[in-house]
């Protein structure tokens, strides 16, 4: 059998037709989606039903039949892994009980993570077995900086004054919640790598709000460590790291952190990017979603330029960020064929 179509590209093969996945390809843009939640009850028992989690990832595989399938899970639950309260407001995001000292921080308890989040890793467990044999399974986590930015703020934030407060205030006590993500962090990508998983993400979608010196203390080295320790137990197993809207500063991550490919946002100059960094390793991004939304002409020539732009070397077709419910999901269907080189 030929290797699989992801797993080249993230090993450096250029190819025609490049392989696609979409971030949060699996949501409520789908009817099918909307059901099966409304049929899980909430987003959580989603989350944490196996049954229904490996039916909603499966769902745009079927649909699209897209070259990977990313597990159904979301970034918080780590953080309720380790003992944080968590839930969801309905049509809205994460809302956590926040956590803004060093008592906060000692509360929180690592060694409960694998007994706490076994429902995700029987999630994974039951794609690799129903997953198309040429699809990849991506397993994923928040970067240590992102996961604190939910943790310390209790939900997503305009200005993120607590995290970087505390951040700027006390390095020393902000850092040890960094620690404990990283080690968290670490068990949870392991064990789903454990469960099937064969290329990981590591989502970082907060990494545009420090400037240089804080991000190389708080985004570039916690990813750094937490690839080390992954590596210290799969040593070959593909890593994406998606630092988003980091601009210039996405050529420090990809020298430093030791991930494998990069993915890259919305607002990245494609030529830059193919220059500076794809030169160094694959990339993948980094379709604009609204361009999808719109479907027609102005995806078209979306498509056209981001194939373009990256056809010099190895390169995963993505979007620069995720899908957004109000996609249509014809749309969807238009893009895989746009970029597989097919008609509709
Ligand atoms: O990509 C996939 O299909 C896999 C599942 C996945 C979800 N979230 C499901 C989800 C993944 C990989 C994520 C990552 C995620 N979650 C990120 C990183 C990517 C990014 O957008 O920067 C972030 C920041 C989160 C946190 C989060 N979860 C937010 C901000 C929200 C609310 C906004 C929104 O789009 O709804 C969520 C909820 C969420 N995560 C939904 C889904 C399908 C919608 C929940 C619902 O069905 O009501």
């Amino acid at each position: 059998m030929t290797e699989k179509k992801l797993l080249r590209a993230l090993k450096g093969e250029v190819m025609d037709t490049p392989p696609i996945w979409l971030m949060r390809q699996a949501g409520r843009y789908l009817p099918e989606y909307r059901k099966v939640k409304a049929e899980a009850g909430s987003f959580l028992d989603l989350c944490y039903t196996p049954k229904h989690a490996v039916e909603v990832t499966l769902q745009p595989i079927r649909r699209y039949g897209f070259d990977a399938a990313i597990l159904f899970s979301d970034l918080p639950l780590i953080a309720q892994g380790l003992g944080q309260e968590l839930w969801y407001e309905e049509g809205g995001g994460p809302r956590l009980a926040p956590i803004r000292n060093g008592a906060g921080v000692a509360a929180l308890d690592v060694g409960q993570v694998t007994d706490r989040l076994a429902p995700v890793y029987e999630t994974v467990d039951g794609l690799s077995t129903a997953l198309p044999t040429e699809t990849t399974l991506i397993g994923f986590a928040g970067a240590p900086w992102t996961v604190a930015c939910y943790m310390v703020e209790g939900g997503g934030s305009r200005e993120f004054a607590e995290v970087k407060g505390w951040a700027f205030r006390n390095p020393d006590e902000f850092g040890s919640l960094i620690d404990i993500l990283v080690e968290a962090t670490a068990v949870h990508l392991c064990n789903q790598a454990r469960a099937g998983a064969e290329v990981l993400q590591i989502f970082d979608s907060w990494a545009s709000i420090l400037p240089d010196t804080a991000f190389r203390r708080w985004i570039i080295a916690p990813t750094k460590a937490l690839v080390r320790r992954i590596r210290a137990e799969f040593p070959d197993i593909p890593i994406i790291g998606f630092p988003r809207a980091a601009g210039v500063m996405y050529a420090e991550y990809v020298a430093e952190t030791g991930v494998t490919a990069v993915s890259l946002d919305t607002t990245m100059s494609r030529p830059w990017a193919a220059e500076n960094l794809q030169t160094k390793m694959p990339v993948q991004g980094n379709l604009d979603p609204l361009a999808l939304v719109n479907g027609g002409a102005c995806l078209e020539e979306e498509v056209r330029e981001t194939l373009e732009g990256f056809s010099g070397g190895p390169f995963v077709f993505n979007l620069g960020h995720g899908i957004v419910k109000e996609t249509p999901p014809e749309h969807v269907a238009a893009l895989v064929a746009l970029v597989r080189g097919e008609t509709v």
